[in-house]
């Protein structure tokens, strides 16, 4: 190993290595080297511009730093623990490069408000992979709806039979849930897009340098109003978290539901074999691990938003080596969401067969068009309460006689009350029931052919 180095004179002795490894974020913050790369190079254009230094040596400076990210893309950057963190390990090897002109790099910064003007270059790349990856999701669960306006699928309250709906209605649900998260990440990149860069180490510098020069260089909207604030504020990870956890939230519930509809004692999809696995020991089995594993994932992401929240409640200002620990969690809860996403998507876009045979049969074998058989009633005057008690009798009588509503003859409902007429055997088969249903936002096929079209033009109009 590497001599370890000394801080500056003030210190006598090296680290000791245990304390060394303990102390070293360069096995995660490598993550961030890019950025790191590009933040750099902007400090140093500003320097120049602000006749900190010269524009030669911004230009050799510039220069090192690309020559750093053609090593790193070359797999050719590998700084070890004796580097510490990314910072120290760009630094020291732009030094190598380019002598003693690198040791200039840090005039006027610190690596305080340097990690947090990288973290956020991060985080603003992944939040546009992971809004794209949303529409795609998007895409694939309005063109499956589309597909499906005709196929009724049981509708549930309390996982009991409620009333039948269109599946169209069904998933579009999953579009708005995760449109919703569209615009909250888009939210959330406005406050991550602000630039700390400048603050210094908590209290600005003593350098003329030119924050809104390099926060333009970096595309940030704005730059931070207080350096304190700039060095330590976190929200925008935990803002990010939160967000990441709703999506997470959004796929587990869907997930959940397809575990249920594949399994035997619901029977409404057929997972398709390039989408899921086999027992190593029961040979009928085949398993719904994408669901599964997104479910499980979860609880990941919700562990990284409250790791962040409790990590942040009890730190003074400013700048504490606590918020080193915000980084793995943070990496890995966009790896985590970014994973899901892709995976649900090509689930739902090739993965799934949903089989309308069986759902047919699943919409006609329950009482789930009793709600109808009341609104018949009370359209022709009963008091709704009224209508509501009587049904509730004969859905009592027939469960008892073993029969189905639609089993009842024209004299039965007849003699539950004289309004009765041929019309109620189409007012509560299935398609009909899901046909009547069409007040605004409900599963009326009126209803979901224009929800589907707005989704169109929604996603037509973002893209
Ligand atoms: N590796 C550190 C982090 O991730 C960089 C900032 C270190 N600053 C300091 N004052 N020790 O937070």
């Amino acid at each position: 190993m590497t001599q370890q180095k000394t801080w500056s004179q003030r210190f006598e002795s090296a680290l000791h290595p245990a304390i060394a490894r303990f102390n070293a974020s360069i096995n995660f913050d490598i993550e961030l080297v890019e950025y790191d790369l590009t933040g750099s190079q902007a400090h140093a254009k500003m320097l120049a511009k602000s006749g900190i230094i010269s524009q030669t040596e911004a230009e050799q400076l510039v220069t090192g730093l690309e020559q750093i990210r053609q090593e790193h893309h070359q797999g050719k950057f590998n700084p070890g623990i004796e580097a510490e963190d990314v910072h120290f390990a760009v630094e020291r090897r732009l030094v190598e490069i380019v002598g003693d002109v690198g040791k200039k790099l840090h005039t006027g910064r610190s690596r305080n408000d340097q990690v947090g003007t990288d973290t956020r270059l991060y985080l603003r790349e992944q939040i546009q992979v992971i809004r794209s990856q949303l529409r795609e999701f998007q895409t694939v669960i309005l063109d499956l709806a589309e597909k499906n306006i005709e196929t009724l699928i049981p509708g549930y309250t309390h996982l009991q039979r409620a009333q039948p709906l269109s599946l169209a209605h069904h998933l579009m649900a999953y579009f708005q849930m995760t449109q919703r998260d569209w615009e909250r990440l888009g939210d959330v990149y406005q406050r991550v897009n602000i630039s700390p860069l400048g603050c210094g180490a908590l209290a600005g510098t003593t350098f003329p340098i030119d924050r809104r020069y390099t926060a333009e260089l970096l595309g940030f909207e704005d730059i931070y109003a207080n350096s304190l604030d700039g060095v330590s504020d976190r929200d925008f990870v935990i803002e990010f978290l939160a967000a990441a956890s709703l999506i997470m939230v959004h796929l587990s519930r869907l997930s959940e539901e397809i575990i249920f509809w594949a399994s035997a004692e619901f029977k409404f999809v057929n997972l398709k074999d390039s989408c899921a696995t086999g027992s190593s020991i029961m040979p009928q089995k085949k398993n719904p691990d994408v669901p599964e594993l997104v479910r499980g994932k979860t609880g990941r992401v919700f562990g990284h938003l409250q790791a962040m929240l409790v990590m942040m409640k009890g730190l003074p200002l400013a700048y504490n080596k606590d918020l080193q620990e915000d980084k793995e969690g943070l990496f890995d809860g966009v790896n985590t969401v970014k994973a899901c996403l892709e995976a649900m998507t090509i689930l739902l876009k090739e993965g799934l067969e949903f089989r309308s045979q069986r759902l047919a049969e699943a919409v006609n074998e329950d009482f789930s068009n009793a709600t109808d058989v009341a609104d018949y009633l009370a359209a022709k005057g009963i008091p709704f309460r009224e209508a509501y008690n009587l049904v509730g009798k004969v859905v009592k009588t027939s469960i008892e006689n073993g029969k189905l509503l639609k089993d009842l003859s024209l004299t039965e409902w007849q003699e539950l009350h004289p309004v009765f007429a041929a019309d109620i055997y189409e007012a509560i088969s299935p398609r009909q029931v899901v046909a009547a249903r069409n007040s605004e936002g409900g599963t009326g096929f009126a209803q979901i052919e224009q929800a589907l079209k707005t989704a169109r033009n929604l996603l037509k109009n973002t893209k």
